[in-house]
């Protein structure tokens, strides 16, 4: 079965392993916490995420933002977070929705599924009219991704799609 669960104490082993071998940037989806050690994640890196969440914590000028992990019953095989709204930067920028697949993992549809899983959660957080998402020219995995979930091309810039998704 493959679900999205939101970062927990619970998981910890699973989810400590995939965040340290998580790429630092891989098309402009960040992970600030690769090759983070055993303790560190514990003290640091969860406690991080999981406050977050709530609004807690958050570097100046961030809202809040919600972690999940994709599982494929009791692998974790992906990544996904969700800005609960814009700020001008996300508005103009990367918008509400980032995701990452394991790279074992890809070309097999998860990451279709894991987006529309993530569009239900999406649609009760999320104020604005349409969700914002943004995609560099040449990623066209992740292009297609948003495009099978019901996403237009807005407009675009030298590098990068600005894809919007009705709500
Ligand atoms: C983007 C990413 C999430 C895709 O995950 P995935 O599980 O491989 O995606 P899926 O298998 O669900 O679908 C990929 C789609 O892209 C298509 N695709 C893959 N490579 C492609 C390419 N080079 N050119 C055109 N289409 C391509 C696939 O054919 C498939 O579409 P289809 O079903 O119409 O055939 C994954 O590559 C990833 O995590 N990349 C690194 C992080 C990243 O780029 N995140 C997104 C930032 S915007």
């Amino acid at each position: 079965m493959l679900y999205l669960k939101k970062v927990n104490y619970e998981d910890i082993e699973k989810e400590y392993l995939f965040v340290r071998d998580m790429p630092v940037d891989e098309n402009g989806l960040t992970n600030p916490y690769h090759g983070v050690s055993r303790e560190e994640f514990e003290s640091k890196a969860l406690p991080e995420m999981i406050a977050f969440q709530k609004g807690e914590n958050l570097p100046e000028g961030y809202v809040p933002e919600t972690f999940l992990f994709f599982w494929n019953d009791d692998v974790i095989i992906g990544q996904f977070r969700i800005r609960h709204y814009l700020c001008e930067s996300l508005r103009t920028g990367a918008g509400h929705i980032g995701y990452f697949i394991k790279k074992e993992f890809r070309g097999k549809g998860f990451g279709k599924e894991g987006l529309r899983q993530m569009l239900q959660i999406a649609r009760e957080i999320i104020p604005e009219e349409e969700i914002y998402l943004r995609v560099n020219k040449d990623n066209p995995a992740s292009l297609q991704v948003m495009l099978h979930n019901g996403g237009y091309i807005k407009y675009e810039d030298k590098d990068k799609f600005y894809v919007r998704i009705k709500k």
